[in-house]
């Protein structure tokens, strides 16, 4: 006879299981393949995820330490919290990734207005946004102009994102444009995390 024990699952946590699952399987498709592989991510990025307030993540540190692996584990970590049986989400979150050249390229000026006006709504809506590298290039004037609706937008709504870079916010000026890199150094204060180490990519071929 079925009996019901304190290990059983009730329907929504099944439910919530479930939707997990999905958006897990999702993620982990358009993730690189070299990143999909779970690491030890450093504990102010579990404090971050933990006591996520809708602040950002600025992951920075020198070549070949870990950023980029470790903002994709972290996007997945923060969809598994998001879907935490105690977690008020509602909805499915969205999260979208972007090299930051992809990005500077899709929003040039001379592409389909229609999809660049896409993109643009879509990065200020997304749940959660991840640009890697995002010193690797210096935006035009008009693309600093498209970053700062990116960027202004998620900043009054505290929409969170995270950012690897080889350097300190308060360098971004000059690839992002002032207003930019100010509003990402208060969306970021308290969560700017230098990785330190090795080129782990030497590392192993040693
Ligand atoms: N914590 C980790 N444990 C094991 N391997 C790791 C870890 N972090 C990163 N790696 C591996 O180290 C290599 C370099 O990582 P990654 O590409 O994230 O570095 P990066 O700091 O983003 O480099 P760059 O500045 O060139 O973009 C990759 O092969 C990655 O899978
Ligand atoms: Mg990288």
């Amino acid at each position: 006879m079925h009996s019901s024990s304190a290990d059983e699952i009730s329907p929504r946590e099944s439910w919530l299981q479930e939707r997990l699952s999905t958006a897990l399987a999702k993620y982990d498709e358009k993730t690189p393949l070299i990143y999909r592989k779970s690491i030890d991510l450093p504990a102010e990025v579990g404090e971050w995820i933990a006591g996520w307030t809708g602040t950002g993540l600025f992951l920075t540190g020198p070549i070949g330490v870990g950023k980029t692996h470790t903002a994709w584990q972290t996007g997945r970590r923060w969809l598994e919290a998001a879907y935490a049986p105690h977690h008020p989400w509602q909805g499915s979150p969205i999260v979208k990734a972007y090299r930051s050249t992809s990005l500077f390229d899709a929003l040039r000026p001379d592409g389909p207005d229609e999809e660049r006006r896409t993109l643009v709504r879509d990065l200020q809506r997304a749940d959660l946004v991840l640009i890697d590298d995002l010193a690797a290039a210096r935006a035009s004037e008009w693309t600093q102009e498209r970053l700062f609706e990116i960027f202004d937008e998620r900043y009054i709504n505290r929409r969170p994102v995270i950012i690897t870079c080889d350097v300190l916010p308060n360098q971004l000026s000059e690839v992002t444009g002032p207003r930019v890199a100010s509003r990402l150094a208060e969306m970021c204060r308290g969560s700017v995390v230098l990785l330190s180490g090795t080129d782990r990519r030497k590392g192993a071929a040693a």
